[in-house]
């Protein structure tokens, strides 16, 4: 068994867990156990924070806690110097501090020397403190969680590189906000919930400056872009050179020429689209229902027709992973509502057993648009 630690939205990174996985059980908003012992590269993953197997799964109170985490110090111990890390995930209220303490005096009294490394805030280690202390080369990071009455100890075995993230997001040299920019996560949570194999190529006309494309890269997948503005165009190379210089030097991305994404012609072996369309007017201030609404006839054709084009394709996609925007001008969520729509033109909607499709949706405080992530696969 295993923990994941999930990124902010909790449901987008439940439902990438339960493609990659299989069954997930939720535990809180921060954790979901996973019934298997599959390892996973938490690079390729864009919704877990931290990787975990699962040492202990019930445990009942605090002493038994400090039992248990003195026996895997033991038998993690290679007679040098041990870094231990200790965070906590749950609500009730644990002091780690005074519980590392007894374990280190504990320890200290059959002659071993461990080092414990204490969270600065909110009793989690951070992924940068993990990195800092060597706790995953050197060391070992504890996890201890709150499961209803009882406790998960868990030790971590993959951490999100938050450093390498932030490159990909804020270091590509050409970089469009009017337009705004797929997160590197988000992409690669959509690229998983499509299930790509090897051999599936994965589209984004809509490239924009072609993040998603970056992604599906890292991630050993053959990538095609295209994106109806020329300077979109020179963007998107001009970051996917970067790309290869700095991360990938056997990157397999393939940018076109600009191609309405409407008209063009898709790959004739086997592909999914995975894309964030036009998500409308880039809202500064708060909108009216009306201004959103003034948007809808564009944006439901746009739609309706990419979607009624990818049909007449020789080969149709094996999935199709859309953004859609939706929007907050106050209280309510203000959709476009073509899902109905689109299914009927013959798609259908891939679910999950764990979440509900409908509430797979990515939203950045202080943003009146929204994204709603949705999977539909040819009938
Ligand atoms: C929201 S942006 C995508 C941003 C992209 N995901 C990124 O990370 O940079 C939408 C993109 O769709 C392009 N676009 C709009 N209508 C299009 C069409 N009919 N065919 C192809 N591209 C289109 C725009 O030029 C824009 O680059």
């Amino acid at each position: 068994m295993q923990i994941i630690v999930l990124g902010r939205e909790t449901e987008l990174c439940i439902a990438e867990a339960e493609v990659v996985f299989g069954n997930v059980r939720k535990i809180s908003d921060e954790i979901a156990e996973i019934q298997t012992d599959q390892i996973e590269d938490i690079n390729r993953l864009g919704g877990a924070i931290k990787l975990a197997r699962v040492a202990y799964a019930e445990v009942a109170n605090i002493a038994e806690i400090q039992i248990k985490i003195e026996e895997l110090l033991q038998a993690a111990n290679t007679g040098t110097k041990l870094n231990f890390g200790l965070s906590y995930y749950g609500k009730a209220s644990i002091n780690l501090s005074a519980l590392g303490i007894k374990i280190k005096k504990s320890l200290q009294k059959i002659d071993l020397k461990p080092r414990l490394v204490l969270p600065k805030a909110n009793n989690q280690l951070n992924a940068a403190s993990v990195k800092h202390n060597k706790l995953l080369t050197k060391g070992i990071e504890i996890l201890i969680i709150e499961d209803g009455s009882r406790y998960i100890i868990a030790t971590t075995y993959g951490v999100q590189d938050i450093d390498a993230y932030s490159k990909r997001d804020y270091e590509k040299p050409c970089r469009d906000r009017k337009v705004g920019m797929l997160p590197p996560k988000l992409s690669q949570i959509m690229i998983n919930l499509t299930r790509p194999d090897r051999d599936t190529i994965i589209v984004d006309p809509f490239c924009g400056s072609g993040g998603l494309l970056m992604e599906a890269s890292l991630m050993g997948l053959k990538s095609q872009g295209s994106d109806l503005q020329k300077d979109m165009i020179d963007c998107a190379s001009k970051n996917s050179s970067w790309f290869a210089e700095n991360f990938d030097n056997t990157a397999s991305i393939s940018i076109g020429i600009a191609e309405d994404a409407l008209t063009r012609d898709y790959p004739t072996s086997k592909y999914s689209i995975v894309t964030e369309g036009f998500l409308g007017r880039n809202f500064l201030s708060k909108p009216t229902k009306m201004l959103i609404k003034e948007q809808f006839p564009e944006l439901k054709e746009l739609y309706l027709s990419f979607f009624k084009h990818l049909l007449l394709q020789p080969t149709k996609p094996t999935k199709v992973c859309v953004c859609m925007p939706f929007w907050l001008p106050g209280d309510e969520i203000v959709r476009l509502n073509i899902i109905d729509e689109i299914c009927n033109l013959g798609y259908t909607k891939s679910e999950f057993t764990s979440v509900r499709q409908s509430n797979l949706s990515y939203h950045r405080e202080g943003q009146f648009t929204g994204r709603q992530i949705i999977i539909f696969e040819t009938k």
